[in-house]
């Protein structure tokens, strides 16, 4: 899995504050209870102080420590029971007094002993990922159970063998199915037609569900991609900002590329394409590209390596019919 610097640093923030907000709320409860029962005061500062004693005997070299230790535990044992039978007289549990993790999983380390994020981080991690997708997307309304058919027609679209409602039912089940089995072994989608289809509310569909399900998720326009990948190499490693996205770029688990074919074409698109799309199918994370442009008309903007690429190792979906953008303001 291949975390977001950003994103990562801004979950951590978040949790640490969570885990900081935990930890003043036991304080308070510590005092609540100090200032109604004074002797629990007491308890927890001798408490403390045998755990030093332990400690302490257990490093001194020369005399044997151990029933010196065992005395102590016994006492501590014995200071543990008397502080559980006075909370429980309070009305409390007797284990009110003792801080527990929150995640019993990590210790509240956010990160397990095999070096994998807990869930307990992830769930920070996906809530910063989905504010930052959701300021380029609408993913409060493009889901795929708001997604609706009744705008693509049943009649034989001119040109096509099938109808724009069958056509889009194959695209819908295609991305429907693609975000929920989203793993390494995922094919990467090229989603290609014309203005006002749905193919970027489709990519928003897949965005969140992927995003959900606890991958790093990229989504970006075409143009903004080229442009940050532009000062990334003319500032030379001075500037940062376009450092990072251009890392986000390349090592997402999925990246949402999308209007492919709108920017300014140049020499430098060309070979930025090409970098995006051949290190991603090297490394193997997955791509989904949306544009108005066909295979074809990709291999004459981009070159043929480009639209070898694509032809091989995308699946592509075509999108016809009617522009919703124009039905719904009718
Ligand atoms: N199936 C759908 N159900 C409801 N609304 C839709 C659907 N498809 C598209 N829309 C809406 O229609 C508008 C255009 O859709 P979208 O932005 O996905 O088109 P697009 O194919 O990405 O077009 P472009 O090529 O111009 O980027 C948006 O407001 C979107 O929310
Ligand atoms: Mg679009
Ligand atoms: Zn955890």
């Amino acid at each position: 899995m291949a975390y977001d610097e950003k994103i990562l640093r801004r979950a951590t923030a978040r949790y640490d504050e969570e885990k900081q907000r935990r930890a003043e709320e036991f304080r308070a409860r510590q005092r609540l209870c100090f200032a109604a029962a004074p002797r629990l005061e007491e308890i927890d500062r001798t408490l403390r102080q045998t755990m030093a004693k332990i400690v302490t005997n257990g490093l001194r070299r020369g005399t044997d420590p151990r029933s010196a230790i065992a005395a102590l535990r016994a006492e501590n044992l014995n200071l543990q029971r008397e502080r559980g039978e006075l909370l429980v007289a309070m009305g409390y549990p007797a284990d009110y007094l003792i801080e527990q993790p929150a995640c019993k999983l990590c210790n509240d380390t956010g990160w397990t002993e095999e070096g994998r994020m807990c869930r307990c981080l992830k769930a920070h991690y996906t809530r910063e990922q989905n504010k930052e997708l959701s300021r380029m997307l609408d993913l409060g309304h493009q889901s795929f159970d708001t997604f609706r058919f009744e705008y693509y027609s049943h009649q034989p679209f001119p040109g096509k063998n099938t109808s724009p409602y069958l056509r889009m039912e194959k695209n819908y089940d295609a991305c429907r199915d693609y975000a929920n089995e989203f793993s390494p072994k995922s094919g990467n989608l090229l989603l290609s037609g014309a203005p006002g289809l749905g193919k970027t509310f489709l990519s928003a569909s897949i965005a969140r569900v992927v995003s959900e399900r606890g991958y790093s998720v990229v989504y970006d326009t075409a143009a903004h991609i080229f442009e940050r990948m532009e000062a990334q190499k003319f500032s030379r490693g001075d500037d940062e900002d376009a450092e990072d996205d251009v890392t986000r770029y390349l090592k997402c688990d999925l990246l949402i590329l999308d209007d492919l074919g709108t920017e300014m074409s140049g020499s430098f698109v060309q070979s930025a394409l090409y970098r995006i799309i051949n290190t991603r199918l090297m490394e193997n994370r997955k791509t989904i590209i949306s544009s108005n442009l066909n295979p074809a008309e990709l291999g004459t903007r981009y070159g043929a390596a480009i639209q070898s690429r694509l032809e091989g190792e995308y699946r592509i979906l075509p999108f016809f019919g009617e522009d919703i953008r124009k039905l719904k303001k009718k």
